[in-house]
């Protein structure tokens, strides 16, 4: 059995803003609208669906990408040249820095509605 995990839905204030938020940072586009949502594809075809919350509250959420050393300096230059806060950890006591955890880097932002963004190129536990 080959479960993957296919689609989740982001809400947000403005699900065009921070689908393009998103996909800027990453360096990816923000597909054709597919009902009331906007997907973000990333390379393992996980599709990050943003839709509009309406009047509800939006919680939070973690959303983390495995990235290519590469692929982190430009998505780091990215944040640096929009000049978001950025962390090293999720308790978001390190502002300013990045973590080598794993062996690697990893750093966290927020999109505009709260939801806590990952960059990280060493999966968890991974580091010797
Ligand atoms: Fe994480």
């Amino acid at each position: 059995m080959a479960v993957q995990l296919n689609h989740t839905i982001v809400h947000a204030t403005d699900k065009k803003a921070s689908a393009e938020f998103l996909a800027g940072l990453l360096g990816l586009e923000v597909q054709p609208q597919f009902g009331p949502f906007l997907p973000v594809v990333v390379a393992n075809d996980v599709a990050l669906d943003f839709a509009d919350a309406g009047d509800g509250a939006i919680t939070p959420q973690h959303y983390a990408f495995l990235v290519s050393e590469e692929e982190f300096d430009a998505i780091f230059a990215r944040i640096e040249d929009a000049g978001l806060t950025y962390y090293a950890d999720p308790s978001r006591r390190r502002p300013g820095e990045i973590n080598h955890n794993d062996g690697g880097r990893g750093v966290y932002w927020a999109d505009p509605d709260g939801h806590f963004m990952e960059i990280i190129t060493r999966p968890y536990g991974s580091g010797s």
